[in-house]
């Protein structure tokens, strides 16, 4: 058996599979979020690890399997967020949040101290922006001096909660990836962004890989949760690079597209090169010496609710909306949607963006405001997708993964907006089932991540493009890329009025 614990936002997840994938026990369990204002994001680590500690005795009673039995456990987590703790490891203030947007002021100081955003990329492949590490540090140094001076670590939610595992302190590469502190290429802290910003390196863990074993599972913590003591805990990973691994994209060719809450298109990059104008993020892959090249759609199954609770009633159901969405032609009929509700990561990363319904006609009904919300989303993942090919990483076969892709109309639309054929999975139980192969991995019971992915994630089904739809939808996509150059400015003013 394996165990994959993946730290989300929400809450946390605990999975125990067979060595052949199959779920022998599955157990959530949420936290709060706090918003103490507009566009901050806090959770107490404290909340986690409670949380820890309930789904680890839960599932390993719900399953009545041997605790012996359990060759590892790895992790996964929200990426970006930071935990800051004091000399005696206590936490000094609540974490900040990946989804927190207080630090646009310490984006602008790090393009300004790199010397300018190319500068930045040949140090940590990315561009600064909000929800990032680094800038947290410097907003911490800024505001809450006094917070500030503790520090003598800062780690990431799933570094946290497997410290608090093991006794042992260590990031590994994926997660490391996302401070926008780590020398993405060389795998290790980046020494000359370190002293630019002025932090020190001491503040930050050694970096290993995902696969390491990172410490085993203490005395203490086998009596609270009926663990056995000793049982190996590998590093683990970022949640994108987990759940790519939990969709099989282990090698350059696999691309995944989720579409959740928000959207993600990566894929798999043998090579670290990166966008020289920032749009995509490049981090490092739970695939030793690996990376993934990644865009991130702020609104993208969001903009689906969003129809659905404030242009209807929200008591319509998703079956009724495809339906509806159904019955009108690919296109729209001429409505084009940009999915921008509360700005954008990729491509514009512009947090002052907002949504578009162009071309309003009074033949359009319905049904074309609920169409037009699913291409206009799927073009944006298009957008992710181009810059990918545009870096010359092979997107051969693209694996739709999410809330979206279990909508048959969404699948067809993705195919016909791509131009390529989509692949759907037999699995599909997100980062705490890559966590769990992590573990397999790291533990020796599979080889290698090929012989895992080979017993246990198999293609269920394949989507076509339509031949007809690929050239109309390319039209339109012409015009999609053309709107928000057209209205860009205008977004400026309008967040000043509001
Ligand atoms: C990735 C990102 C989110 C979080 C969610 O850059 O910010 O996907 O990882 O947990």
């Amino acid at each position: 058996y394996l165990m994959g614990l993946d730290i989300g936002t929400s809450g946390i997840k605990a999975l125990l599979i067979k060595e052949d994938g199959q779920i022998v026990s599955s157990q959530t369990e949420k936290y709060p979020l706090h918003t103490p204002q507009a566009g901050w994001a806090e959770q107490n680590p404290a909340d986690w690890w409670e949380a820890t500690l309930k789904v680890i005795s839960s599932v390993v009673k719900d399953s009545g399997v041997e605790p012996a039995g359990i060759k590892g456990i790895s992790l996964s987590g929200q990426m970006h967020s930071s935990v800051f703790l004091n000399k005696d490891m206590k936490v000094v203030r609540p974490a900040i949040l990946w989804s927190d947007t207080r630090t646009s002021r310490q984006c602008q100081q790090i393009y300004d101290r790199a010397g300018g955003l190319e500068n930045l990329i040949n140090y940590v492949s990315n561009p600064a922006l909000e929800g990032f590490t680094a800038p947290k540090i410097l907003w911490l140094k800024d505001n809450e001096p006094a917070n500030y001076q503790q520090v003598s670590l800062v780690l990431l939610p799933k570094d946290y909660i497997r410290y608090h595992l093991t006794g042992e302190i260590f990031t590994e590469v994926s997660d490391a990836a996302g401070t926008l502190l780590l020398n993405v290429k060389e795998k290790k802290w980046s020494a000359e962004l370190l002293k630019k910003l002025d932090i020190s390196p001491e503040i930050l863990p050694p970096v290993i890989d995902s696969i390491d074993i990172a410490g085993r599972i203490s005395k203490n913590i086998a009596d609270k949760t009926g663990l056995k003591q000793g049982t190996p805990v590998i590093a683990g990973g970022a949640d994108n690079a987990c759940g790519a691994v939990g969709s099989g994209i282990i090698q350059e060719g696999r691309v995944m597209v989720s579409i959740g809450t928000s959207g993600v298109v990566m894929a798999q990059a043998n090579k670290p090169t990166a966008d020289k104008q920032g749009r995509m993020h490049l981090f490092n892959h739970a695939v030793p010496d690996n990376w993934y090249m990644m865009g991130v759609m702020l609104s993208a199954g969001m903009s689906f609710n969003w129809v659905k609770e404030k242009l209807f009633d929200d008591t319509i159901d998703y079956d009724r909306l495809n339906q509806l969405a159904a019955a009108v032609e690919p296109g729209s009929d001429g409505l084009v949607f940009l999915p921008y509700l509360y700005g954008e990561r990729t491509p514009h990363a512009d947090a002052n963006a907002r949504g578009v319904y162009f071309g309003i006609s009074g033949k359009h009904e319905q049904g074309h405001f609920i169409r037009s919300v699913m291409e206009g989303v799927t073009f944006g993942l298009r957008d992710s997708l181009e810059l990918i090919k545009a870096q010359g990483i092979k997107t051969e076969e693209i694996r739709a993964i999410g809330g979206g892709a279990k909508s048959q109309l969404w699948q067809q639309i993705m195919a016909d907006i791509f131009g390529q054929e989509i692949c759907l999975l037999n699995i599909e139980e997100g980062p705490a089932f890559g966590a769990a192969l992590i573990a397999g991995v790291g533990a020796g019971v599979y080889d290698n991540f090929a012989t895992a992915e080979s017993r246990i994630i198999k293609i269920s089904k394949r989507i076509s493009p339509v031949e007809e739809n690929v050239a109309h939808y390319n039209k339109l996509y012409n015009i999609y890329q053309n709107l928000y150059p057209a209205v860009k400015d205008n977004y400026r003013e309008l967040s000043k009025l509001n």
